[in-house]
């Protein structure tokens, strides 16, 4: 496993005591227009990739089909740590990989598995809308029901607890080897 994925996984168990892995992902729309918005982690691979889970009517989507290269921040405000992440991502979209799709969807709690039957994000409400409030984890994922798998390129890592500031930067292409930078 690469130092990054140990020091990372137990900086959140630290800071987030069970409360959700809230990360900022930013992607590109075809103008070249930067999009950022707050995501849940719902899990860290050994091998480091990111999961996540996503609507498939979301913006993001269509932005994610024309540039799969993002960036995901994690700020640990008690740790006083920041991770951006620099990854490639892969959408898992019905009818790709049912049983990772399943597996992720049981995991939401109901009030979550209730957004992916909400209207279409982004646009007008209208008065015949019904908001689900709760789905139950028997009934199947529907088909805007998206995984995202983030596979990590980069991952720079600030750490502000000490004077001077420690900034580390990991690499794929040079097997993960850490190297220290200044801050
Ligand atoms: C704390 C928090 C967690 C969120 N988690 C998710 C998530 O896991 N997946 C998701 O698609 N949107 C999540 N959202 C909503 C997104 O921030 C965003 O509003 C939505 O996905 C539409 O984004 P888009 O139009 O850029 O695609 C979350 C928002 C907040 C504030």
């Amino acid at each position: 496993m690469a130092e990054w994925v140990n020091e990372l996984r137990a900086a959140l168990a630290r800071e987030l005591e069970g409360a959700p892995a809230v990360m900022i992902l930013a992607t590109v729309d075809a103008g070249g227009t930067a999009h950022a918005r707050c995501i849940v982690c719902r899990r860290i691979e050994a091998d480091g990739r990111l999961l996540a889970v996503m609507d498939d009517r979301t913006s993001k989507i269509a932005q994610l089909s024309r540039n799969r290269r993002v960036e995901a921040v994690f700020w640990l405000p008690k740790t006083r740590v920041q991770y951006r992440i620099t990854a490639d991502a892969t959408v898992v979209a019905f009818p790709a990989d049912e049983q990772l799709r399943r597996e992720l969807w049981r995991e939401l709690s109901d009030a979550s598995r209730a957004l992916f039957f909400w209207p279409t994000p982004g646009i007008a409400p209208s008065p015949d809308d019904a908001d689900a409030q709760a789905v139950a984890a028997d009934v199947p994922p529907p088909r805007n029901f998206n995984v995202l798998i983030l596979d990590p390129r980069q991952v720079d890592r600030l750490a502000l607890d000490t004077h001077p500031h420690r900034r580390r930067v990991w690499r794929q292409d040079t097997n993960w080897m850490g190297v220290d930078v200044n801050p």
